[in-house]
């Protein structure tokens, strides 16, 4: 029974990227939103996602700045490392942002609501207080974003300790000695690369045939080569067996492969995330889900039930953040009947903060080539590149795709990828180029200044029009 109701022109559940991103979105546009949170505003992203995860790796990264200190001449010594500071920082600077977030929607009047949201036959929202009391939610617009959680193995029992998902292990109180990582995708590569970098002995297990399987392959190999100089163990096309505590549970050995079997202090499941519709009470709603439970929509989000919509990692779109903000914005542009065009999901920026990290943008060379188009494409190495010397970080590499024209050079720029130092902050030209359908020429108009990494990008579309520099 419910013992309030309350109306607003729209009222979303989940406020992680995309249910905040469509909060305020839709109250700067003049909406009256409603926005149902059952923890902290903000979701995986702010709290146990990208935000730490990235807090994180740069610590890793400092870590290895001071280490190989020396060769420019400053000597500290062997860097030691304060797991309790570095947790500390990290929980710095998520507070900061979520006192932030949460001075941003009362700064646009957005009403939050503390509670599970559950979505009714007839639209309605009830939302559950953690006190049981219950308040009724009317709207015209409901929007869903209750996001995603971990997956999990068979066999492999979270106990935040010897077993472990990102969720854990982002707050894990001692970096173990030693660790299995399953699944070599983006969360496996973040968690090897900082773990490995701050002294962890790590041992990645995908079940493909090469870690980082949505990325163009000589991207991903340039991360295996990193990895394996820097002492990280990348095993692919291995199937996971299961695991066997020992008795003190100090350690766990993990069975994968043809009988193979490596001891550790600490395994983390990263073997992707599925959508967390659990408390969303949709059976008993016009809203359909898909075989793996992601919430079935159209190209604008709009769900089966009239006036429901469903964003972020509860549909069956890349799980970024980035594009639950731009779906949260589509939807609001589409309630306020303005037309707006679908995302183009083929287009989307990439971005993988592991070292070296990877971005990318547009088709992989295999996806182009798929797509039937007759490709030429232009790979430029770090290794000769001024400034990424100056900063001694010379693993990387740009690599672009383009149409190819009937006299060999390129024509319209179908991807951009990129591995090497700052990637994720280089990819911008190359999203604008890609998503403005730009064409090599066009490209390689325009000036980069030197020395930077940017040149390489410069340098490729140089050499694609048949004529290059260096
Ligand atoms: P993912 O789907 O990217 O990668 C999972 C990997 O695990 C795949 O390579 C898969 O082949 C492998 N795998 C699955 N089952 C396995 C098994 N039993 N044994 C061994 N390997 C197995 O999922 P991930 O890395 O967990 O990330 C979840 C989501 O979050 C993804 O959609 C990802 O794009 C997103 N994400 C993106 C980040 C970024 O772009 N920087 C960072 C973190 C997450």
């Amino acid at each position: 029974m419910s013992d309030q109701v309350n109306n607003h022109h729209v009222v979303i559940i989940g406020g992680g990227p995309g249910g905040y991103a469509a909060a305020l979105y839709g109250a700067s546009a003049g909406l009256d939103v409603a926005l149902v949170e059952r923890s902290k505003v903000g979701g995986t992203c702010l709290h146990v996602g990208c935000i730490p995860a990235k807090e994180l790796l740069e610590t890793a990264a400092v870590f290895r700045h001071v280490r190989d200190a020396a060769q420019f001449g400053i000597n500290t010594g062997p860097p030691t490392l304060d797991w309790s500071v570095t947790l500390e920082r990290k929980q710095r600077i998520i507070d900061q942002l979520w006192r932030g977030l949460s001075a941003l929607l009362k700064g646009r009047k957005v009403t939050v609501y503390e509670g599970a949201g559950r979505l009714n036959a007839d639209s309605s929202v009830t939302v559950t207080g953690a006190d049981g009391s219950a308040t009724t939610l009317r709207a015209e617009h409901v929007v869903l974003a209750a996001g995603s959680v971990p997956r999990t193995i068979p066999g492999f029992e979270l106990d935040g300790h010897l077993v472990t998902t990102s969720d854990e292990m982002l707050s894990i109180e001692r970096l173990p000695a030693s660790a299995v990582v399953i699944g070599g995708g983006a969360i496996g590569c973040e968690f090897a690369s900082m773990m490995a970098d701050l002294g962890t002995r790590v041992t990645v297990l995908e079940a493909l045939d090469k870690i980082l399987p949505g990325c163009d392959k000589d991207v991903a190999a340039v991360v295996a080569r990193s990895f394996k100089k820097r002492g990280i163990t990348v095993r692919t096309g291995v199937p996971v067996l299961g695991h066997r505590p020992s008795t003190d549970r100090r350690t766990t050995t993990v069975d994968f492969g043809a009988a193979e079997s490596i001891e550790v202090e600490t395994v983390v499941v990263s073997v992707g995330r599925r959508p967390f519709a659990d408390l969303l009470g949709l059976e008993a709603t016009a809203v359909t889900v898909d075989q793996r439970g992601f919430v079935e929509v159209d190209a604008l989000c709009r769900t089966t039930a009239a006036g429901v919509y469903a964003i972020g990692d509860l549909i069956a779109t890349p799980q970024l953040a980035h594009i639950a903000f731009v779906e949260g914005m589509t939807v609001i542009k589409d309630i306020l009947g303005e037309s707006p065009l679908p995302v183009d999901y083929e287009r989307i920026p990439w971005a993988i903060y592991c070292h070296p990290e990877v971005a990318f943008a547009g088709y992989s060379e295999e996806q182009a080539v798929a797509k039937g188009y007759e490709v030429v494409t232009s790979q430029h190495r770090h290794a000769g590149n001024g400034r990424a010397m100056i900063i001694g970080d010379t693993d990387g590499l740009v690599k672009v795709i383009a149409e190819k024209q009937p006299d060999g050079t390129g024509g319209r720029i179908l991807g951009v990828h990129m591995v090497g130092p700052w990637a994720t902050e280089q990819l911008g030209q190359g999203y604008l180029a890609v998503n403005w359908e730009a064409t090599v020429a066009e490209v390689a108009h325009f000036i980069q200044p030197h020395p930077t990494i940017s040149e390489l990008f410069g340098e490729s579309m140089l050499s694609l029009t048949g004529r290059s520099l260096h």
